[in-house]
């Protein structure tokens, strides 16, 4: 078992398993936590394909992988998951009444120092904090994806958040081989208040005719040294949840500049949701890596 302290990590979807991979890694004792077994498995079977890419990569032995992999264990049930936990980490569904329901289990069942993290994309850590007896232990670590490759961890500092957790929380970051950045709890934070209006501002080129979706990608790849076109990382993050923090954005600052491009919303509502749907701004076929952009109507 790892030796550095133990941490849990709610939700072993895509994120979940990333930050379970990165702490198991770094010597931490985790346990992964989710409501569906299946999601469970699949998890565990996913982290040890990462960790065989990264062995073919050479950049980790068979020995990282294998002690890594000794220092997960896995639990359908909160409340005996989190009860040794230093750390909890939430990576739980993208949705604030689930959230706030979690966040008052894992304060009712966790040791009372336990830090209590969440992964969110853009819920107010403020008011995830409120719920729990312990405001000044609740922050957000918010990972990029794919976890074990990116380097960042943007932290969020709720209105509550004590000092010396935000300062554990940024050692804790480098010790993972991260680099944090701190910032204050504001709607989309940093990391979307600035990539959403991008994104959005690129859907609104599109849907005004100012050039088709190739042409605005390749200007931002190549005009701007973006590896990826603002269109193209849509249809990655998926469009649904562009809408969904595009409208926390509009919501929380009360200004129209923030407000969905219709085009976008038009797409969530007809399903068109990019890569998870095998359709967004481009077509996806399993197996094929050539960009091909979706007909419009
Ligand atoms: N996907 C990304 O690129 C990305 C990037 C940064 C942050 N985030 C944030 O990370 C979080 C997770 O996103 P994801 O993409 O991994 O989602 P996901 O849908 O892949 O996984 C969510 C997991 O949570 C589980 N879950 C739901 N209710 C639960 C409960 N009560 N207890 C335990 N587990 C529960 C689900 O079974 C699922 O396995 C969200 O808050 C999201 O905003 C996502």
């Amino acid at each position: 078992m790892g030796g550095k302290g133990a941490v849990a990590v709610i939700g072993a979807g895509t994120m979940g398993n990333g930050i379970a991979h990165v702490f198991a890694q770094a010597g931490f004792s985790v346990t992964l936590i989710d409501v569906n077994a299946v999601q469970l498995a699949k998890a565990i079977a996913t982290i040890g394909k990462n960790f065989d890419r990264q062995i073919a990569k050479g950049t980790i032995s068979e020995e990282v992988k294998a002690s890594a992999m000794a220092n997960i264990s896995s639990s359908s049930d909160i409340a005996t998951g989190v009860q040794n936990a230093d750390l909890v980490i939430e990576a739980a569904t993208e949705n604030v009444d689930l959230k706030l329901k979690i966040f008052k289990q894992i304060d009712e069942a966790s040791p009372k120092d336990c830090i209590l993290a969440t992964n969110t994309s853009s819920i107010s850590i403020t008011k995830i904090a409120a719920v729990t007896q312990r405001p000044g232990l609740v922050i957000g670590m918010h990972f990029m994806n794919p976890v074990p490759v990116m380097k960042l961890v943007e932290i969020i500092n709720g209105y509550a958040t004590n000092k010396q957790i935000t300062a554990t929380i940024v050692e804790l970051s480098k010790l993972l081989g991260k680099i944090p950045c701190v910032v204050n709890d504001y709607p989309g934070f940093i990391a979307n208040r600035i990539l959403m209006p991008m994104i959005n501002e690129a859907i609104y080129s599109l849907f005004e005719g100012v050039a088709g979706v190739e042409e605005i990608d390749t200007v931002m790849k190549l005009g701007m040294a973006h590896p990826m076109g603002p269109l193209q990382l849509a249809d990655f993050i998926g469009l649904d949840v562009c809408l969904s923090i595009l409208k926390v954005l509009q919501d929380g600052f009360g200004n129209p500049k923030y407000a969905p491009c219709p085009l976008l919303i038009n797409m969530v509502m007809a399903g068109k949701l990019g890569v998870k749907t095998g359709e967004g701004f481009y077509v996806y076929q399993a197996g094929s890596k050539e960009l091909v952009v979706a007909e419009r109507r």
